[in-house]
C-alpha cells in the first residue's frame, strides 16, 4: 500500500525550551484510518499540529526530523498551503464560527481548500448526505447547535476542503457515548466512500481502535507501541498510560 504520510523522528519544542516530542515516527497508508492514542500531555495534539502546520501559531517548532506528505517535505509550509495540498485538521474544541450560520461555516472550508467554484454545490450536498442534521439546520446560527452537531459541523467544514488526509483531535470529546459512536460511524463511511485517509487522536481508545486499522501509542513524547488494531487491546494501552503516569510522577 502507498504511504501518504510519513513522520520521521520529529522533535518538537515550544518556546524554544519545552521539548514536547522526543523523536516521533509514524506512517499513514493512503486510504486507511490510523489512530494515535496516549495519556494526557503525551504529545498527541502536538503531533497533529506539526503535521497540519499549526504549531507555529503556538510558537512551536519541529527542530529535528522531517514530515513527508506524498513524498514531499511539509516543514515550513503554512497551514493554508498544506490545506491546498490536501492536509486538513479538524480543530480541537470545535472551533467553528458560532455567530455564522451552518452553511456559512461550511463555505469557509471551500475558501481554503481545493473545491472549484462549479463543484461547490455538490460539495455541500455530500456533507449534507453524511450529516442530515446540518442540512436541516443550514440557516441556523452555529452557536445554537448541540455539542455533537457542532462537532459534525467542524468535520463537515474540514471536508469542504476536499482533504486527502483528515486529521482529527479528539472528535468524541464531550459527546454522549451514542453520539460519539455515530460520529465514528460517519467517519468510517467517509473513509470508505470518499477514500479520505484519516489520522485520529482519541481519549476513547476502544472507540478509536474499533474504527482504525492501525494504532500508534504515545507516552512522554515518544511512540512506545504500535501495530494493527487487531493486535492491540485496551488493557495494553491502560498499562502504557499508567506507566507514563508513574514515570511522570517520578520525574516531578
Ligand atoms: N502551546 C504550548 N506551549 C507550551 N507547551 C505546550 C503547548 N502545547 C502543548 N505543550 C506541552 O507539550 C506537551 C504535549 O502536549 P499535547 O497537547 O501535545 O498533549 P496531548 O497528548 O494532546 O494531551 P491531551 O490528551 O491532554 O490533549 C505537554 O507537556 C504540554 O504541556
Ligand atoms: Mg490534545
Amino acid at each position: 500500500m502507498k504511504t501518504l504520510l510519513e513522520v520521521k523522528n520529529i522533535k518538537v519544542f515550544y518556546n524554544q525550551v519545552i521539548l514536547a516530542l522526543r523523536g516521533v515516527s509514524l506512517k499513514v497508508d493512503e486510504g486507511s484510518i490510523v489512530t494515535l492514542l496516549g495519556a494526557n500531555g503525551s504529545g498527541k495534539s502536538t503531533t497533529l499540529k506539526a503535521i497540519s502546520g499549526l504549531l507555529s501559531l503556538e510558537n512551536g517548532r519541529v527542530a529535528e526530523g522531517d514530515i513527508m506528505f506524498e513524498q514531499m517535505s511539509t516543514l515550513g509550509k503554512p497551514t493554508v498551503s498544506l490545506a491546498k495540498s490536501g492536509i486538513c485538521q479538524v480543530m480541537e474544541g470545535r472551533e467553528i464560527c458560532k455567530n455564522l450560520t451552518v452553511e456559512e461555516n461550511l463555505k469557509m472550508g471551500t475558501l481554503i481548500g481545493n473545491v472549484k467554484r462549479n463543484e461547490r454545490k455538490e460539495a455541500y450536498e455530500v456533507i449534507y448526505r453524511y450529516f442530515p442534521v446540518l442540512k436541516e439546520r443550514r440557516n441556523q446560527t452555529a452557536g445554537y447547535l448541540s455539542g455533537g452537531e457542532q462537532q459534525m459541523l467542524a468535520i463537515g467544514r474540514a471536508l469542504m476542503t476536499k482533504p486527502k488526509l483528515l486529521l482529527l483531535d479528539e472528535p468524541s470529546l464531550g459527546l454522549a457515548p451514542l453520539v460519539a459512536e455515530n460520529v465514528f460511524e460517519i467517519l468510517k463511511k467517509i473513509n470508505e466512500e470518499q477514500g479520505t485517509t484519516i489520522l485520529v487522536v482519541e481519549q476513547n481508545a476502544s472507540l478509536a481502535l474499533s474504527a482504525a486499522s492501525y494504532a500508534f501509542i504515545l507516552a512522554n513524547g515518544k511512540v512506545v507501541m504500535e501495530g494493527p488494531t487487531s493486535s492491540i487491546n485496551t488493557h495494553d494501552i491502560r498499562n502504557v498510560y499508567l506507566g507514563a503516569a508513574s514515570t511522570k510522577d517520578q520525574a516531578s
